[in-house]
């Protein structure tokens, strides 16, 4: 990928978390009606990742956590006090309106996750929210999570995944930029067994995996034909692993 497209995804993506946290342009979530209700939206989504595979937050208690690609609030948020880390690209531009929102215990750092600035087996767990198909090379950063998680740890991961269709129309939008077939924040697209594929290559041995689809009926009714049809060939879901570190 050209570094002016991961560019293209990040400065799309900083409006969209801006937009979101001081203007509550959320999308389609019709009970949030204040940043609070945003908040806990966001800790309920969090969760998902831990309720597919018998965790609850309290497992995080006394163990060392890493959150790639947190956003301006992030999973880690939303655990037990205890040695936290959150790591997104981003984070200098967040600080700027998050800080009231921020609770002292997350440490924050404004990095990429292809090259993080941390020894070597550092973590117990890490998490990886809706954040791969945003990267500038997958590949490195899940190598790189490997490097600061000990041996054992886990990494709780979740990322919305294609058919090989909908994968195809998005590669190809990339590489002719066709604009109807990209999506402005996210460079990359997998199904879900490219992506367990390169988890595995990256020293990350999959221990459950899952998937999710929601659909609000009124949203739908909402969506031209050729929106409908472009859905049914995406065959979007949300892909949830729990892999441990080999
Ligand atoms: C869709 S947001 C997800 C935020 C949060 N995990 C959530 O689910 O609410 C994707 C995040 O990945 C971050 N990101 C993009 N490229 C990254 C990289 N190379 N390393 C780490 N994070 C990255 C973006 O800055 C953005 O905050």
């Amino acid at each position: 990928m050209t570094p002016q497209r991961f560019a293209e995804a990040q400065r799309a993506e900083a409006v969209h978390h801006r937009e979101a946290w001081t203007h509550l342009h959320v999308g389609p979530l019709p009970h949030v009606q204040s940043i609070v209700d945003y908040r806990y939206w966001l800790e309920s989504y969090y969760r998902t990742v831990l309720m597919f595979f018998g965790f609850g937050v309290e497992w995080f208690q006394g163990r060392s956590v890493i959150e790639i690609g947190s956003g301006p609030f992030g999973a880690v948020a939303c655990l037990p006090p205890g040695d936290r880390v959150a790591v997104d690209p981003l984070m200098d531009e967040f600080a700027e309106y998050m800080r009231p929102q921020w609770t002292d215990g997350v440490v924050r750092l404004t990095a990429r996750g292809e090259c993080l600035p941390l020894p070597d087996e550092r973590f117990d767990a890490a998490i990886m929210i809706n954040c791969l198909d945003h990267t500038d090379r997958p590949d490195k950063v899940l190598r790189e999570l490997a490097r600061v998680t000990r041996r054992g740890g886990k990494l709780f991961f979740m990322n919305n995944v294609k058919s090989r269709v909908g994968c195809l129309m998005a590669k190809l939008g990339e590489a002719l930029r066709i604009r109807k077939l990209m999506e402005v924040y996210h460079p990359h697209a997998f199904t879900s067994a490219s992506a367990i594929r390169l988890m595995a290559s990256a020293g990350w041995r999959l221990q459950g995996s899952a998937w999710s689809r929601a659909r609000l009926e009124s949203e739908h009714r909402k969506l031209s034909w050729k929106g409908r049809l472009r859905l049914l060939l995406n065959g979007e879901s949300a892909f949830y692993g729990l892999f441990e570190r080999t």
